[in-house]
């Protein structure tokens, strides 16, 4: 039977700290869906579909690598596409509470899932999707930070022309 897990998060937008853990779930698994999560509760700089679009680009030539999006309950999921792992990034002591109660809840609702952290990569302890549009609305540079061939993107998207005016 095929191995398949999920890479859930809001990728918004994704960062080379995922992308990592991506590459590395990705000679864990048979498969790996890099599920892009409808989080109502953020307020997102991209559409769903365009950060798909941009995981896809970002993941091309790694071929059991698949991307989603998705609006529902992370578990329902998992029982659509036959998946039995969840797998997760673990930055610092402060993703821990967050990350263990996420994972507690899903083998809650889905006893079978289970949960694989992996630890970052020592260059990714400080990424974050939001230190990234920090950067990038006061014009920094982000190149070592999100996908070479996004740069262009999100910066054209974040820059500080899209930004606020000044003094707000
Ligand atoms: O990148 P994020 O925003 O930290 O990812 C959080 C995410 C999307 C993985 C989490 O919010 C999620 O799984 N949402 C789907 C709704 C759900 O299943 N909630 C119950 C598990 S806590």
């Amino acid at each position: 039977m095929k191995k398949i897990a999920i890479c859930p998060g809001s990728f918004d937008p994704i960062t080379n700290g995922h992308l990592d853990i991506i590459k590395r779930a990705s000679t864990l698994f048979d498969k790996v869906i890099v599920l892009v999560v409808i989080n109502p509760v953020k307020t997102a700089a991209f559409t769903p579909q365009e950060r798909a679009e941009m995981i896809s680009v970002a993941t091309e030539g790694m071929p059991n690598v698949e991307v989603d999006t998705y609006n529902g309950l992370l578990v329902d999921y998992l029982r659509q596409v036959g998946a039995t792992a969840i797998v997760k990034g673990l930055r610092a002591v402060s993703d821990f509470e967050y990350e263990f109660q996420m994972a507690l809840t899903n083998k809650m609702l889905l006893p079978y899932a289970e949960t694989v952290f992996l630890t970052t990569s020592a260059q990714n302890m400080y990424l974050s999707s939001s230190i990234v549009k920090q950067v990038a609305q006061f014009g920094g540079d982000i190149s070592e930070f999100v996908p070479r061939r996004l740069h262009k993107r999100i910066k054209e998207r974040l820059g500080p022309r899209q930004g606020l005016p000044a003094g707000e």
